[in-house]
């Protein structure tokens, strides 16, 4: 080699060694490989099923080893249980120093989210034993492969971004799989799964970003950003001047007492043919809840930077189904403001009125979420007739306290799109549970200065919100309320979700639930 190319080789692996360095401050999705090998390396990731196969790559370990590794799996007393590992050293002359042992249970009885959890399980636990990723060898076709690499993929998510040691830093760049049809597998992979898996990645990403960061206007930012160069996407951004134009009052009332602006994001993909109907996705894009004059207690407002969490999961939705190409039209709202109090902020009492031109008296300035929604879903039903229009709002404490981490609450006046929910929500693993949404509930929030209040003293609080929300949707049209106030943040670690956090609730659901139902 001359010095030259010595020099030239020099400077380009400097340049991918910064790419690779500045991958944790960035936190860009891991990259999913498949193989048919797995190389020899200190460690390895290995599944077993409760039958005690280990396909392949255990076949090619136990000829090496004189059957070395079917003893030290027997010996150990590994019986293959889903969601069980077990560190084990590798048998002599196997090529590897030790196997970190993965329970597939009975991989024909296993439903898509337990394959989600057994790979997302597997790779939590070999980052923190190894503080890397070594190949994942499993027997397993491409349609369960896909399915637990895309749990892989969300199980390796950590957002550390913010660490400056970088031995607190555990993101990693890139999942190997080594699979007996790999082309295969990422053929499925890259098709159903990864853009979903990118989806909850970006959204996870901007609903765990801290509110000095995520603001209105940085929040279109963002997603511009994300959804740059996706085919059949075009994008809308109304501010104040356009909300004071189409009378939107309520959310202009909203963001009023913050220094950062007020947004309403209008994104499109068409991916089928003009004359259908899109779906229409509104979600509650509260990027800081002060609860403004109606100040909040301080101890737990500090997460208050998730009530965006709605909106980024509408957007991510969208980006999903723009990523794979989805054959069908969807329009997500994101409908952004700041609730802070200030000298121009809103006040109890206050009444301003909504773009539907229904006059609203604000009981409480902490009731911010159903306001911003109430010109964002109206905008959206009269705009697009929607073929579905779903609302998604971290929105009610009461939401939250009835249904804990397990369910999102939903509300219809159209029973029949409940039990659809449901069945989409059991299979994709965004599980809902339907509360009551009766004309009591709509009586409850009538107010005597204004039309409705926003907020009912006597009405539960999730069903309340429910009723103020679907009062600005015509009564025809098919709607779902989502309120996902007790699921969108977890501060537990779950096999598919290791930081505390955002969980990105309802992409899964509704990119699942559009598959089902919408798509061409
Ligand atoms: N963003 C909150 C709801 C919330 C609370 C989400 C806890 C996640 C965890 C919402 O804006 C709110 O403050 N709701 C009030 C409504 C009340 C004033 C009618 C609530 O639920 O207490
Ligand atoms: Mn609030
Ligand atoms: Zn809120």
């Amino acid at each position: 080699m001359t010095n030259k190319v010595r020099i030239l080789w020099g400077i380009i692996g400097l340049f991918a060694a910064t790419l690779i360095s500045a991958k944790a401050s960035v936190n860009t999705p891991t990259q999913v490989l498949f193989t048919e090998q797995a190389a020899s390396a200190d460690y390895l990731l290995l599944g077993v099923s409760a039958n005690g196969e280990t396909g392949a790559v255990g076949l090619a370990i136990n000829q090496n080893s004189a059957q070395g590794l079917s003893y030290l799996i027997e010996a150990s007393g590994f019986t293959g249980k889903a969601m069980s590992t077990k560190l084990i050293p590798a048998p002599q002359n196997s090529g590897f120093k030790q196997i970190l042992l993965v329970g597939l249970g009975e991989p024909s009885q296993n439903s898509e989210v337990e394959w989600q959890e057994i790979g997302g399980n597997a790779i939590q636990k070999a980052i923190s034993e190894f503080k890397t990723v070594p190949t994942f060898a499993a027997e397993l076709s491409p349609d369960h492969a896909a399915q637990l690499a895309f749990g892989a993929k969300l199980g390796s998510y950590y957002f550390d971004k913010y660490k400056t040691d970088s031995e607190q830093q555990k993101s990693v760049t890139s999942i190997t799989f080594a699979v007996p049809s790999p082309a295969a597998t990422k053929a499925l992979f890259n098709k159903d799964w990864n853009s979903v898996a990118n989806a909850i990645w970006h959204t996870r990403n901007i609903s765990n970003e801290p509110a000095n960061v995520i603001y209105p206007e940085s929040f279109v930012t963002y997603w511009k950003q994300q959804l740059k160069g996706l085919k059949n996407v075009s994008i809308r951004v109304f501010d104040e001047d356009d909300m004071l134009d189409k009378n939107m009052g309520a959310i202009y009332g909203v963001g009023r007492g913050s220094a950062r602006p007020p947004r309403m994001m209008i994104v499109e993909y068409m991916g089928a043919n003009k004359k259908q109907a899109p779906v229409v996705l509104v979600g509650k894009g509260i990027t800081f809840d002060t609860g403004g004059i109606s100040l909040k207690n301080p101890p737990n407002m500090w997460n208050m930077k998730f009530d965006m969490s709605g909106a980024a999961s509408v957007v991510g939705t969208l980006y999903a189904l723009a990523d794979r190409k989805a054959k069908v039209n969807v329009v997500a709202i994101a409908a952004l403001a700041e609730n802070m109090p200030g000298a121009n902020a809103q006040r109890p009492g206050d009444v301003v009125t909504s773009m539907s031109g229904k006059t609203i008296q604000i009981r409480s300035t902490d009731a911010e979420g159903r306001l911003v929604l109430a010109d964002g879903i109206y905008y959206g039903d009269i705009t697009y007739n929607p073929s579905l229009l779903v609302d998604v709002a971290t929105l009610t404490g009461s939401a939250s306290r009835a249904l804990g981490k397990d369910y999102a609450a939903l509300f219809t006046r159209h029973n029949e799109l409940a039990q659809k929910f449901i069945e989409v929500g059991i299979k994709t693993g965004d599980q809902v549970w339907q509360l009551p949404l009766n004309d009591n509930h709509f009586k409850a929030i009538k107010n005597d200065v204004a039309d409705i209040m926003n907020s009912g003293p006597t009405a539960p609080g999730a069903s309340a919100g429910a009723a103020f929300v679907g009062s600005f949707v015509r009564e025809q049209t098919p709607w779902v309320h989502l309120d996902i106030a007790g699921v969108a943040w977890n501060d537990k670690a779950t096999p598919i979700k290791a930081s505390p956090g955002s969980t990105s609730f309802g992409i899964r659901l509704l990119n699942g639930y559009i598959k089902r139902y919408f798509e061409q």
